[in-house]
Protein backbone atom coordinates (compact mmCIF):
# COMPACT_ATOMS: atom_id res chain seq x y z
CA UNK A 1 0.00 0.00 0.00
CA UNK A 2 1.54 3.78 -1.09
CA UNK A 3 -0.59 6.10 0.12
CA UNK A 4 -0.64 10.31 0.35
CA UNK A 5 -1.74 11.77 3.49
CA UNK A 6 -2.97 15.35 2.00
CA UNK A 7 -4.69 18.28 4.03
CA UNK A 8 -3.67 21.69 5.35
CA UNK A 9 -1.45 22.10 8.45
CA UNK A 10 -3.57 20.80 11.52
CA UNK A 11 -5.52 18.64 9.60
CA UNK A 12 -4.43 16.21 12.02
CA UNK A 13 -2.40 14.03 8.97
CA UNK A 14 0.44 13.17 11.43
CA UNK A 15 -2.59 12.16 13.80
CA UNK A 16 -3.83 9.64 11.62
CA UNK A 17 -0.77 8.16 10.04
CA UNK A 18 0.13 7.00 13.90
CA UNK A 19 -3.23 4.71 13.05
CA UNK A 20 -2.80 3.83 9.66
CA UNK A 21 1.31 3.28 9.75
CA UNK A 22 0.20 0.32 12.64
CA UNK A 23 -3.34 -0.85 10.72
CA UNK A 24 -1.01 -1.66 7.51
CA UNK A 25 2.56 -1.96 8.78
CA UNK A 26 4.27 0.58 6.24
CA UNK A 27 6.75 3.45 8.00
CA UNK A 28 5.00 6.59 7.91
CA UNK A 29 7.50 9.12 6.12
CA UNK A 30 6.89 12.56 7.56
CA UNK A 31 9.05 15.03 5.85
CA UNK A 32 8.31 17.74 8.77
CA UNK A 33 9.62 15.24 11.26
CA UNK A 34 12.47 14.21 8.93
CA UNK A 35 13.39 18.19 9.08
CA UNK A 36 12.75 18.90 12.49
CA UNK A 37 14.90 15.62 13.22
CA UNK A 38 17.68 17.49 11.51
CA UNK A 39 17.17 21.17 13.02
CA UNK A 40 17.26 18.75 16.37
CA UNK A 41 20.89 17.04 15.01
CA UNK A 42 21.86 21.03 14.15
CA UNK A 43 22.56 19.59 10.94
CA UNK A 44 23.88 22.10 7.85
CA UNK A 45 20.51 20.92 6.56
CA UNK A 46 18.86 21.84 9.81
CA UNK A 47 20.20 25.03 10.23
CA UNK A 48 19.17 26.25 6.76
CA UNK A 49 15.27 24.78 7.16
CA UNK A 50 14.49 26.00 11.16
CA UNK A 51 14.37 29.89 9.89
CA UNK A 52 12.24 28.38 6.92
CA UNK A 53 9.69 26.77 9.23
CA UNK A 54 9.62 28.80 11.91
CA UNK A 55 8.70 31.85 9.18
CA UNK A 56 6.03 28.93 7.76
CA UNK A 57 7.53 28.65 4.70
CA UNK A 58 8.18 25.47 2.65
CA UNK A 59 11.66 23.86 2.09
CA UNK A 60 12.84 24.13 -1.28
CA UNK A 61 11.52 21.44 -3.54
CA UNK A 62 15.33 19.87 -4.15
CA UNK A 63 16.32 18.99 -0.78
CA UNK A 64 12.81 17.47 -0.13
CA UNK A 65 12.75 15.75 -3.13
CA UNK A 66 16.47 14.83 -2.43
CA UNK A 67 15.37 13.76 1.23
CA UNK A 68 12.49 11.18 0.14
CA UNK A 69 14.55 9.43 -2.53
CA UNK A 70 16.77 8.76 0.01
CA UNK A 71 14.45 7.13 2.60
CA UNK A 72 12.81 5.04 -0.32
CA UNK A 73 16.18 3.26 -0.54
CA UNK A 74 15.40 1.67 3.20
CA UNK A 75 14.40 -1.76 2.96
CA UNK A 76 11.20 -0.69 4.99
CA UNK A 77 9.86 1.19 2.25
CA UNK A 78 10.04 -2.20 -0.22
CA UNK A 79 6.20 -3.16 0.45
CA UNK A 80 4.63 0.60 0.71
CA UNK A 81 4.95 3.61 2.45
CA UNK A 82 2.79 6.49 3.73
CA UNK A 83 3.35 9.85 3.07
CA UNK A 84 2.77 12.23 5.51
CA UNK A 85 3.11 16.06 4.18
CA UNK A 86 4.96 15.36 1.20
CA UNK A 87 4.11 15.97 -1.83
CA UNK A 88 3.19 19.84 -0.82
CA UNK A 89 3.88 21.04 -4.23
CA UNK A 90 3.44 20.47 -7.86
CA UNK A 91 7.14 20.05 -8.56
CA UNK A 92 7.32 17.06 -5.43
CA UNK A 93 4.60 15.37 -7.19
CA UNK A 94 5.50 15.37 -10.61
CA UNK A 95 9.05 14.38 -9.03
CA UNK A 96 7.19 11.19 -7.95
CA UNK A 97 5.96 10.73 -11.25
CA UNK A 98 9.37 10.86 -12.92
CA UNK A 99 10.63 8.78 -10.12
CA UNK A 100 8.17 5.65 -11.61
CA UNK A 101 6.58 6.10 -7.89
CA UNK A 102 3.18 4.92 -8.61
CA UNK A 103 0.77 5.82 -5.81
CA UNK A 104 -2.60 3.77 -4.80
CA UNK A 105 -4.76 6.48 -2.82
CA UNK A 106 -4.48 9.86 -2.14
CA UNK A 107 -6.64 10.69 1.25
CA UNK A 108 -7.52 13.89 1.57
CA UNK A 109 -8.27 15.45 5.09
CA UNK A 110 -10.61 17.91 4.37
CA UNK A 111 -10.54 20.78 7.63
CA UNK A 112 -11.89 24.42 8.01
CA UNK A 113 -9.62 26.93 8.50
CA UNK A 114 -11.17 28.09 11.53
CA UNK A 115 -11.21 24.34 13.29
CA UNK A 116 -7.31 24.11 11.98
CA UNK A 117 -6.30 27.57 14.41
CA UNK A 118 -7.89 25.68 17.67
CA UNK A 119 -5.83 22.59 17.35
CA UNK A 120 -2.64 24.40 16.72
CA UNK A 121 -3.18 26.54 19.70
CA UNK A 122 -3.36 23.17 21.88
CA UNK A 123 -1.68 21.03 20.10
CA UNK A 124 1.82 19.62 22.27
CA UNK A 125 3.72 17.19 20.65
CA UNK A 126 6.48 14.88 22.47
CA UNK A 127 10.03 15.75 20.83
CA UNK A 128 11.38 12.11 20.77
CA UNK A 129 8.97 10.00 19.48
CA UNK A 130 7.09 12.97 17.08
CA UNK A 131 3.97 11.77 19.01
CA UNK A 132 1.12 14.23 18.63
CA UNK A 133 -1.40 15.72 21.28
CA UNK A 134 -4.31 18.17 22.06
CA UNK A 135 -4.57 19.49 24.87
CA UNK A 136 -8.65 18.95 25.00
CA UNK A 137 -9.18 16.58 22.10
CA UNK A 138 -6.30 14.14 22.44
CA UNK A 139 -4.61 14.79 26.08
CA UNK A 140 -1.81 13.13 27.32
CA UNK A 141 -1.31 11.14 30.60
CA UNK A 142 -1.27 14.42 32.19
CA UNK A 143 -3.15 17.20 29.76
CA UNK A 144 -0.55 19.30 28.69
CA UNK A 145 1.98 18.06 30.37
CA UNK A 146 3.42 14.39 29.48
CA UNK A 147 3.70 12.03 27.46
CA UNK A 148 3.50 7.62 28.48
CA UNK A 149 7.45 7.86 29.05
CA UNK A 150 7.07 10.62 31.48
CA UNK A 151 8.59 13.45 29.40
CA UNK A 152 7.49 16.96 29.37
CA UNK A 153 5.64 18.29 26.19
CA UNK A 154 6.23 21.01 23.90
CA UNK A 155 4.72 23.83 21.67
CA UNK A 156 6.38 23.47 17.94
CA UNK A 157 7.88 26.54 17.56
CA UNK A 158 5.80 27.68 14.36
CA UNK A 159 2.41 26.95 16.07
CA UNK A 160 1.70 30.60 16.91
CA UNK A 161 -1.31 32.09 16.00
CA UNK A 162 0.87 34.06 13.21
CA UNK A 163 3.03 31.68 11.75
CA UNK A 164 -0.34 29.11 11.60
CA UNK A 165 -2.00 31.77 9.67
CA UNK A 166 1.02 31.99 7.54
CA UNK A 167 1.03 28.77 6.61
CA UNK A 168 -2.16 27.99 6.19
CA UNK A 169 -1.94 31.13 3.38
CA UNK A 170 1.24 29.07 1.99
CA UNK A 171 -1.07 25.95 2.17
CA UNK A 172 -3.63 27.36 -0.15
CA UNK A 173 -1.41 28.98 -2.30
CA UNK A 174 0.59 25.84 -2.90
CA UNK A 175 -0.22 22.86 -1.95
CA UNK A 176 -4.07 22.97 -2.48
CA UNK A 177 -3.50 22.58 -6.03
CA UNK A 178 -2.15 18.84 -5.38
CA UNK A 179 -6.39 18.02 -4.89
CA UNK A 180 -6.87 18.94 -8.44
CA UNK A 181 -3.68 17.20 -10.00
CA UNK A 182 -4.72 14.06 -8.03
CA UNK A 183 -8.40 13.96 -8.84
CA UNK A 184 -7.43 14.53 -12.45
CA UNK A 185 -4.68 11.56 -12.42
CA UNK A 186 -7.44 9.48 -10.50
CA UNK A 187 -9.98 10.12 -13.28
CA UNK A 188 -7.84 8.98 -15.80
CA UNK A 189 -6.53 6.07 -14.32
CA UNK A 190 -3.24 6.94 -14.33
CA UNK A 191 -1.53 4.28 -12.26
CA UNK A 192 -5.14 2.89 -11.00
CA UNK A 193 -4.23 5.99 -8.63
CA UNK A 194 -7.55 6.21 -6.21
CA UNK A 195 -8.53 9.65 -4.51
CA UNK A 196 -10.24 9.42 -1.21
CA UNK A 197 -11.96 12.87 0.47
CA UNK A 198 -12.24 12.63 3.93
CA UNK A 199 -14.73 14.70 6.11
CA UNK A 200 -12.06 15.56 9.04
CA UNK A 201 -14.04 17.66 11.20
CA UNK A 202 -15.37 14.99 14.31
CA UNK A 203 -13.36 12.90 17.04
CA UNK A 204 -10.27 11.29 16.12
CA UNK A 205 -11.46 7.70 15.98
CA UNK A 206 -14.39 8.68 14.27
CA UNK A 207 -12.05 10.11 11.35
CA UNK A 208 -9.91 7.20 11.06
CA UNK A 209 -12.69 4.93 10.52
CA UNK A 210 -14.29 7.15 7.99
CA UNK A 211 -10.42 6.74 6.20
CA UNK A 212 -10.04 2.62 6.68
CA UNK A 213 -14.61 2.27 5.17
CA UNK A 214 -12.80 4.22 2.55
CA UNK A 215 -9.69 2.45 1.98
CA UNK A 216 -11.12 -1.24 2.92
CA UNK A 217 -13.28 -0.82 -0.08
P1 LIG B 1 4.70 19.47 8.76
O1 LIG B 1 5.31 18.91 9.97
O2 LIG B 1 4.35 18.59 7.62
O3 LIG B 1 3.46 20.34 9.22
P2 LIG B 1 2.04 20.62 8.56
O4 LIG B 1 1.70 20.07 7.23
O5 LIG B 1 1.95 22.08 8.68
O6 LIG B 1 1.10 19.78 9.39
P3 LIG B 1 1.06 19.65 10.93
O7 LIG B 1 2.09 18.66 11.38
O8 LIG B 1 1.10 21.02 11.55
O9 LIG B 1 -0.40 19.10 11.15
P4 LIG B 1 -1.02 17.65 10.99
O10 LIG B 1 -1.92 17.64 9.81
O11 LIG B 1 0.03 16.58 11.05
O12 LIG B 1 -1.94 17.63 12.26
P5 LIG B 1 -1.78 16.86 13.67
O13 LIG B 1 -2.12 15.41 13.49
O14 LIG B 1 -0.49 17.19 14.31
O15 LIG B 1 5.64 20.62 8.16
C1 LIG B 1 6.25 21.60 8.99
C2 LIG B 1 7.12 22.52 8.14
O16 LIG B 1 8.19 21.76 7.52
C3 LIG B 1 6.41 23.18 6.95
O17 LIG B 1 5.78 24.39 7.33
C4 LIG B 1 7.58 23.41 5.98
O18 LIG B 1 8.35 24.54 6.37
C5 LIG B 1 8.43 22.18 6.18
N1 LIG B 1 8.06 21.07 5.28
C6 LIG B 1 7.57 19.84 5.64
N2 LIG B 1 7.33 19.08 4.55
C7 LIG B 1 7.67 19.84 3.48
C8 LIG B 1 7.62 19.62 2.08
N3 LIG B 1 7.17 18.45 1.57
N4 LIG B 1 8.02 20.62 1.26
C9 LIG B 1 8.48 21.79 1.75
N5 LIG B 1 8.55 22.07 3.08
C10 LIG B 1 8.14 21.10 3.93
O19 LIG B 1 -3.00 17.55 14.47
C11 LIG B 1 -2.98 18.92 14.84
C12 LIG B 1 -3.59 19.08 16.25
O20 LIG B 1 -4.98 18.74 16.20
C13 LIG B 1 -2.99 18.14 17.32
O21 LIG B 1 -2.98 18.80 18.54
C14 LIG B 1 -3.95 16.95 17.35
O22 LIG B 1 -3.94 16.29 18.60
C15 LIG B 1 -5.27 17.64 17.07
N6 LIG B 1 -6.21 16.78 16.33
C16 LIG B 1 -5.91 15.88 15.35
N7 LIG B 1 -7.05 15.29 14.89
C17 LIG B 1 -8.08 15.86 15.60
C18 LIG B 1 -9.50 15.69 15.58
N8 LIG B 1 -10.08 14.83 14.75
N9 LIG B 1 -10.24 16.45 16.42
C19 LIG B 1 -9.65 17.35 17.26
N10 LIG B 1 -8.32 17.54 17.34
C20 LIG B 1 -7.54 16.81 16.51
ZN1 LIG C 1 2.14 16.62 11.16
Amino acid sequence: MRLILLGAPGAGKGTQAALIKEHYGIPQISTGDMLRAAVKAGTPLGLAAKKIMDAGELVSDDIIIGLVKERLLEPDCKNGFLFDGFPRTIPQAEALVKAGIPIDYVVEIAVPDEVILERMSGRRVHIASGRTYHVVYNPPKVPGKDDVTGENLVQRPDDSEETVKKRLRVYHDQTEALVGFYKKAAEEGKDNTKYVRIDGVGDVKEISRRIFDALDK
